[in-house]
């Protein structure tokens, strides 16, 4: 499928669907599965630093050695990075098509020192899992956001690979974090993750984890981002995820301006194999339309070139509420 060419970071893929980031980019018989499957690059499951340090935390469970407590963390530490880095390894010597690191951290240090180890294993750009949650009444929302501004600084700055960040949807004004986001060096946007949230059960009365898949409807919290962020002069690329359940899905993104569209909560349902059904049906859909190539109706309904740009800044219902009267 020749026509489903696209670059994104500066690669060359086969197709604009990429697997995101989670269990089903886990080891490498998932990810030779996603390229067979027609993936057009691969984001591994994150590193979390988080969950590097429970996890130490855990088995050293109140040890009265302290430096058996400081081995057993190293221990851990080290030998979760080492098969992560495993894994980048083996993913570039078996798979042709590119892979792509996430990392998750929440120190300074930390990150800077995965990201190098990262690169080095031979990955072909690095994505960041950034989600900074104020706890405090007292945290500025300006504060909140330059963290991510230079997290991104300090990473890119070390790297030569691509450094793209993987963002959540609450920002103030997106364009402006995406602007910042780009200026310090970042080459690529996600455009959203999908977080842990939480929900309440009433009869256990406890605290739930909502459900993590998405659907079709969740799209719609990502498209009018997509569509004005690729309408503007930030040189930035995008990939879209969330809510992407069909090949028509993928094209609305790529319509409004996406370079590339992740795929996760459809996969768990419907298995990696589906990943060829969506490649057909955005092939069949570009036929049936007189496009040649990806390149040739990328972001034609954007913002910029849309002919009624009123549809992407209308946000009330005004004129629909009364239709429901
Ligand atoms: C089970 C599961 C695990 C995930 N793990 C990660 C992860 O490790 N890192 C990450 O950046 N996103 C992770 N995500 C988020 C996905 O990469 C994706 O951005 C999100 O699910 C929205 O896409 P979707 O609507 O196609 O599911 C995970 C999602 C799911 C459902």
């Amino acid at each position: 499928m020749d026509n489903l060419k696209t670059k994104y970071l500066g690669l060359e893929l086969n197709s604009p669907l990429i697997v995101a980031s989670s269990g089903l980019t886990s080891d490498i018989d998932k990810l030779k599965k996603a390229e067979e499957s027609g993936a057009g690059a691969v984001v591994l499951k994150s590193l979390f630093e988080e969950q590097i340090k429970l996890y130490g935390h855990t088995m050293r469970g109140g040890s009265s050695y302290p430096e058996a407590d400081d081995y057993i963390s190293y221990y851990t530490k080290s030998h979760s990075v080492d098969g992560y880095l495993n894994l980048i390894r083996s993913a570039k010597e078996t798979l042709s098509i590119p892979v792509i690191p996430s990392i998750n951290c929440v120190t300074d240090g930390e990150w800077i020192d995965f990201a190098r180890t990262i690169a080095a294993a031979g990955a072909d750009a690095l994505e960041i899992n950034a989600f900074f949650l104020p706890t405090s009444k007292d945290m500025k929302p300006d504060g909140v956001e330059k963290m991510y501004y230079s997290l991104v600084e300090r990473v890119a700055d070390i790297l030569d690979i691509p450094v793209v960040l993987k963002l959540g949807y609450k920002f103030s004004n997106i364009l402006y974090a995406i602007n910042q986001i780009y200026k310090r060096g970042a080459r690529g946007v996600v455009l959203f993750n999908r977080f842990f949230e939480p929900d309440i059960d009433i009869e256990k009365m406890s605290i739930e984890p909502a459900s993590v898949f998405s659907t079709a409807a969740d799209r719609r919290y990502v498209l009018r981002s997509v569509g004005m962020a690729s309408a503007s002069d930030i040189r930035i690329d995008i990939s879209a995820s969330t809510g992407v359940h069909s090949g028509d899905d993928a094209v609305r993104y790529l319509l409004a301006g996406a370079d590339t569209v992740q795929v996760c909560s459809l996969l768990y349902h419907k298995g990696v194999e589906h990943l060829s059904v969506m490649n057909s049906e955005i092939s069949e859909w570009m036929k049936r339309k007189g496009f040649s190539s990806v390149d040739s109706f990328r972001g034609s309904l954007n913002y910029l070139n849309f002919e009624k740009p009123v549809l992407y800044e209308r946000t009330q219902f005004m004129k629909y509420f009364s239709s429901y009267e």
